[in-house]
């Protein structure tokens, strides 16, 4: 644990999905898919909330929502915004497989939108239980995950200079820092061994590889053509397989 809050000490998490347009893929693709999937004046939890960008814009939007994050500085984050916009109900520092801060069947959706960077297997499937006891009947989980092939290509060094430990990564999901990487195949089978529907398996942003040099420099009207594109094929399996950021929308019974 303690080198994610060594690794969020040092990183601008608060200006990650906006720093360009290729960051900006995942925030306007998450946000989409928000607006048409959650009802209104949902109970949302955010259980790794950062910084609080979705948990702020989705109580802006009369959610009611909670925020929590195991890093104590991105939750300080969140609190000064709330001293400016007192919107969320609740935030405090937690780790999301622990949380016992809500009764059984709080939430209508749970958010768990950062843990499973970091998490193994034994883990992965605490977090998700204890999702699935603060979620209602019918309530929707939302889990992203970073894609090990892509990881593993962003990777690569110029004449494969470190394809030992790129072929080590492939097998151990890790380069042995604090990230932990999934396939979107182990993910669909954790959502069948606890009997969760699968609504929606998306690429939040895609594979970076695949975009062209300048992206980011686009006129502002062609990216707007590029995110109708990304939506249109976020969900195309191909894609999906070679995306970076994946994120997966299910449906307790
Ligand atoms: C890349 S950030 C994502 C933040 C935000 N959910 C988003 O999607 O932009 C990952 C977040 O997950 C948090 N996190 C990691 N493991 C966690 C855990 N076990 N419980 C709660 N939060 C966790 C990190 O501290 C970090 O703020």
């Amino acid at each position: 644990m303690n080198n994610i809050i060594d690794y969020y000490n040092t990183y601008d998490e608060d200006g990650r999905l906006f720093r360009n347009y290729s960051h900006q893929i995942e925030w306007l693709t998450t946000m989409y898919y928000f607006d048409n999937l959650i009802p209104a004046r949902s109970k949302i939890f955010d259980g790794c909330a950062g910084t609080g960008n979705y948990a702020f814009k989705l109580a802006e939007q009369d959610h009611s929502v909670v925020a929590s994050d195991i890093v104590p500085r991105n939750v300080d984050i969140m609190l000064e915004k709330q001293k400016k916009n007192p919107i969320l109900k609740d935030i405090f520092v937690g780790d999301i497989c622990e949380c016992n801060h809500y009764d059984n069947y709080y939430f209508d959706v749970v958010l768990c939108m950062g843990a499973f960077y970091h998490l193994n297997e034994n883990m992965r499937c605490k977090a998700i239980e204890q999702c699935l006891r603060l979620l209602k009947v019918n309530g929707i989980l939302v889990i992203t995950y970073i894609n090990l092939i892509t990881a593993l290509h962003l990777n690569i060094e110029p004449k494969l200079g470190n394809i030992s430990e790129i072929l080590e990564c492939y097998n151990t999901k890790s380069f042995g820092d604090s990230f932990i990487y999934m396939m979107p195949e182990e993910i669909e089978k954790m959502a069948e061994k606890y009997n969760i529907k699968i609504l929606h398996h998306i690429t939040s942003d895609g594979n970076p590889l695949l975009r062209c040099e300048n992206f980011c420099e686009a006129r502002k009207e062609d990216f707007e053509k590029y995110m109708e594109l990304h939506l249109s094929i976020c969900e195309n399996k191909n894609f999906l397989g070679c995306g970076l950021h994946n994120l997966v929308f299910l449906q307790r019974f």
